[in-house]
């Protein structure tokens, strides 16, 4: 979703701001533009629908922009369809200000009234305009820049990262930020603002994660920061752990195949530090075994992919613990008026840690007394601080925007937490939790084991490009797993796809089973084999055309019914975990079958990486 990066500094920005631009594209976006204070004074804005090539075409890539200090956006359309007017930056009616904007203005209606009667004109139909209209209307009251921020900001309703360029102080720029992620990178002799780390860590590691309600003030030598109050806060920095060469390619074709083969180490990054003397320790968790026995229940919140690691843990969860556990879309949940109170834990799982509907629902459960734990992949992110606890999963920057690494990641905490809660409350005998830590520790080993068979996939998905329509079934985990693997193919490929729990079938959706329907049988969970072998039987007697998943041990009870080229496998391991590892072919199947359609893999037509509006 709609990315902003700023820079002051003595380098021409132009340059310098498209390439951070590049690094934010995987957001996604459907339009860009920049903004440069002129040395003569002004502003330059070049702006424009469509990819960031016809940008770097407009303004030989930044190079004919002259001018040390600039914004630069990518576009999300929200209000006002995609087009060169509502690209952003926005400039007030004088010429004086141009503003970048990520998030919604909910009141821009009733701003936009009250600027048109005082005479002002509008050019574009997007909410983000009133603001740079809005700050020119006090600016010409009289108001300094900084007092005319503050004045907008206690106007404007709802979410905003704000990039604002003013050409009577040609030497800075101001940023302010609510419910819409922004960071503050310090370069040493220049200084930048950025939706996140990735468009600027060629420049810089150290960075501060701006606060709801901050504005700052940016020169090449300093950044400013103050509250919602005006008064000065220090930031704190921190060092970014990892580099740029993990946010580029590193000679694949595409980010999601890329972040497909991180896994094993992924998971090892993930799961090693937490296990130790062979029990699983979360050092991390400030709650304790006394929070934890009193827990009364567990809900779990997320969106899409995250949603989906969620419907995983609610059966393991409560499998492992026996406290009653509650997965719910972040989306509903805020609406719901969930049963949710001081002995509820709620965890909320978010790789970006900037998913708008996630942090409305942590924020929801939290102003009913419960305790937030999340499990966040970027550091330092809004759902992070926001929560009781984090448990950071160590994928890496995660590019692509169909999530891969993120989710096994997430899968693997989930399911480390399961065993720390039931271990704590004596629910598991010792033997299981010993073989469930041993075969997490074996997780890597076996993710590697399942991606040295990426030809067997790719040539099974070369067979399968060409359908119109998946059903993707399975029993218990099977079923949560394959939603996430029906929603990996349906983003990336553009087939409609559903996952459906397979003893509900016959409950109506049979009736869309003809000769030669497409159905990914999920067959990993295998205390359930037998009745997954029945369903596959029952979708074949109709004609369908089954690609099967099991575990290694099980294919030659499935080979009599499917055709055994159609068969994939997996390593065997505790029944709790196999959706780690069964995953793995999912995503490679859905990868294989985009590219044989040829889309556009790492970003995908309508989505965004980080969804930071409602
Ligand atoms: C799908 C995908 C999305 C995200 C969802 C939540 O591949 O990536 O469904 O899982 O938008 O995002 P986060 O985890 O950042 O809150």
């Amino acid at each position: 979703m709609c990315g902003i990066v700023g820079y002051a500094g003595s380098r021409q920005a132009g340059p310098i701001l498209l390439d951070g631009l590049a690094r934010l594209e995987y957001r996604g976006y459907d339009s860009a533009g920049v903004a440069v204070l002129s040395p003569g004074g002004g502003l330059c804005v070049k702006k424009t629908k469509g990819r960031l090539s016809a940008l770097n075409e407009l303004t030989d890539s930044g190079r004919a922009l002259d001018g040390v200090i600039g914004v630069g956006h990518t576009r999300w359309a929200t209000h006002g369809e995609p087009n060169d007017v509502n690209s952003h930056p926005h400039v007030g009616e004088n010429g004086r200000i141009a503003v970048v904007h990520n998030g919604i203005i909910e009141n821009y209606a009733e701003i936009k009234k009250f600027l048109r009667q005082k005479g002002l004109t509008f050019q574009s139909d997007t909410d983000t305009e009133v603001v740079a209209q809005l700050l020119e209307y006090y600016l010409s009251g009289g108001e300094d820049l900084i007092s005319a921020v503050y004045k907008v900001l206690h106007r404007i309703e709802g979410a905003y990262a704000l990039g604002i360029l003013c050409a009577d102080t040609p030497d800075s720029f101001v940023a302010a930020r609510k419910d819409a992620p922004l960071i503050i990178g310090y370069g040493g002799n220049c200084n930048f603002i950025a939706s996140d780390v990735t468009a600027i860590i060629k420049y810089t590691h150290e960075v501060s994660y701006m606060d709801d309600g901050e504005v700052a003030v940016v020169t090449k030598d300093s950044v400013e920061v103050y509250d919602a109050l005006r008064r000065r806060v220090e930031k704190p920095r921190h060092t970014v752990d990892w580099d740029v060469s993990d946010a580029e390619k590193g000679g694949y074709e595409h980010f999601m195949f890329k972040e497909i083969m991180e896994q094993p180490e992924a998971l090892r990054a993930t799961i090693y530090p937490r296990v130790k003397d062979g029990r699983v320790v979360f050092e991390e968790l400030k709650i304790g075994e006394e929070y934890i026995r009193k827990l009364k229940k567990i809900y779990i919140a997320a969106c899409g992919s995250s949603y989906h690691v969620g419907m995983i843990g609610k059966y393991n969860l409560e499998r492992l613990t026996r406290i009653p556990t509650e997965t719910v879309l972040a989306s509903e949940l805020r609406y719901s008026d969930p049963l949710i109170d001081k002995d509820t834990l709620v965890i909320v799982i978010s790789q970006s840690g900037e998913t708008l509907d996630s942090m409305a629902a942590l924020r929801e459960a939290k102003s009913r007394g419960a305790r937030i734990l999340s499990i966040v992949n970027v550091v330092g992110s809004s759902i992070a601080r926001e929560s009781d606890d984090v448990v950071y999963t160590h994928a890496g920057p995660e590019i692509a925007v169909a999530t891969t690494k993120a989710y096994s990641t997430q899968l693997a905490v989930l399911n480390m937490l399961g065993v720390y809660f039931a271990g704590l409350l004596g629910k598991m005998e010792p033997e299981q939790y010993d073989e469930i830590v041993a075969e997490l520790r074996l997780l890597p080993e076996k993710a590697a084991r399942v991606l040295a068979d990426t030809e067997r996939i790719k040539y099974l998905a070369s067979r399968c490009f060409n359908h119109e329509s998946v059903f993707y079934i399975g029993r218990n985990l099977d079923y949560a797993l394959g939603l996430e693997g029906s929603l990996k193919l349906k983003e990336i490929s553009y087939i409609h796809s559903e996952a459906y729990a397979a003893g509900e079938l016959k409950h109506g959706t049979i009736s869309l089973i003809e000769p030669g329907t497409l159905v990914v049988a999920l067959c990993t969970y295998l205390p359930l084999f037998d009745k997954a072998m029945s369903n596959v039987v029952e979708v074949i007697s109709r004609g369908a055309s089954v690609v099967a998943l099991t575990a290694e041990g099980r294919a030659g009870e499935l080979s009599g019914t499917v055709e055994p080229e159609n068969i994939l496998t997996v390593p065997e391991t505790h029944p709790v975990l196999e959706p780690s590892l069964g995953i793995i072919p999912l995503q490679l199947f859905a990868y294989y079958i985009a590219l044989q359609r040829g889309c556009d893999i790492d970003k995908p037509r309508n989505l965004a990486k980080s969804v930071t509006v409602e």
